[in-house]
């Protein structure tokens, strides 16, 4: 059975500054988050099985907002914009870290992150520095591997054992997807329905 069946789904809108729109945070909300080309947006329209949802992009870099999708007049995904590429220009990379905390400080409803890792790459400094952060405000981080289809079912395996190794986690504590052949997509949306059914991780009084 699906863990999630899609009813509906909304494009909401984006948040491109610090303090700009954003929809309304009644609805509770799960964030996708990792470095620029790691799959975020590709794993947002497996998620919900639709192709051209979320943007898709060979070039890195092209999230450049906080995009927001209302799944099922339910819950909203939101796609936050990669870091960690270096052809951004200094300008995009100097707004990057304010918009995402003005994000999270706006987000009493946020449930979780899930931090996304490609299979064939440690962590880079950006990823642990995110997680890092991630820990500090003490939201519940979903670790998900992407792009598992790149390697043989046992490298992927030995990749992903390695990375828990490497992140002092679990290994049953990390999620390994593909968006290319679905593979994890149940269990991706099994966990995010367990996050959802959480209270809100903390209320937040909106800082100005
Ligand atoms: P930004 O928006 O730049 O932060 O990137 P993103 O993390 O949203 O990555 P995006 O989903 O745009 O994917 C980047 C590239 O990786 C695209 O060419 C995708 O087709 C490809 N890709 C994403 N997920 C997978 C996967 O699971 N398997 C394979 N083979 N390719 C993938
Ligand atoms: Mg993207």
């Amino acid at each position: 059975m699906d863990p999630l069946p899609i009813r509906s789904l909304e494009f909401l809108g984006g948040l491109a500054a610090p303090g700009g729109w954003r929809p309304d945070p009644s609805l509770p909300e799960i964030a996708f988050a990792g470095r620029s080309n790691v799959g975020k947006s590709s794993l947002l329209n497996r998620l919900v099985r639709h192709k051209t949802l979320a943007r898709v992009s060979k070039s890195p870099g092209r999230t450049r907002e906080i995009n927001f999708f209302r799944i099922n007049d339910q819950f909203i995904l939101v796609d936050l914009p990669g870091y960690g590429y270096a052809r951004v220009s200094k300008e995009a990379k100097a707004l990057w870290r304010p918009l995402i905390d003005g994000y999270f400080n706006t987000s009493p409803q946020l449930r979780g992150v899930v931090q996304l890792l490609d299979v064939r790459h440690d962590p880079t400094d950006d990823d642990l520095g995110m997680l890092g952060r991630l820990a500090d405000i003490g939201v519940p981080t979903l670790i998900v591997v992407t792009k598992i289809d790149k390697l043989s079912p046992t490298r992927a395996a030995a990749r992903v054992d390695a990375l828990a190794t490497m992140l002092s986690v679990d290994q049953d504590a990390i999620v390994p997807v593909s968006s290319e052949t679905g593979e994890g997509r149940d269990e991706l949306a099994e966990a995010l329905v367990a996050l959802l059914d959480q209270p809100a991780w903390r209320n937040l009084e909106p800082t100005t």
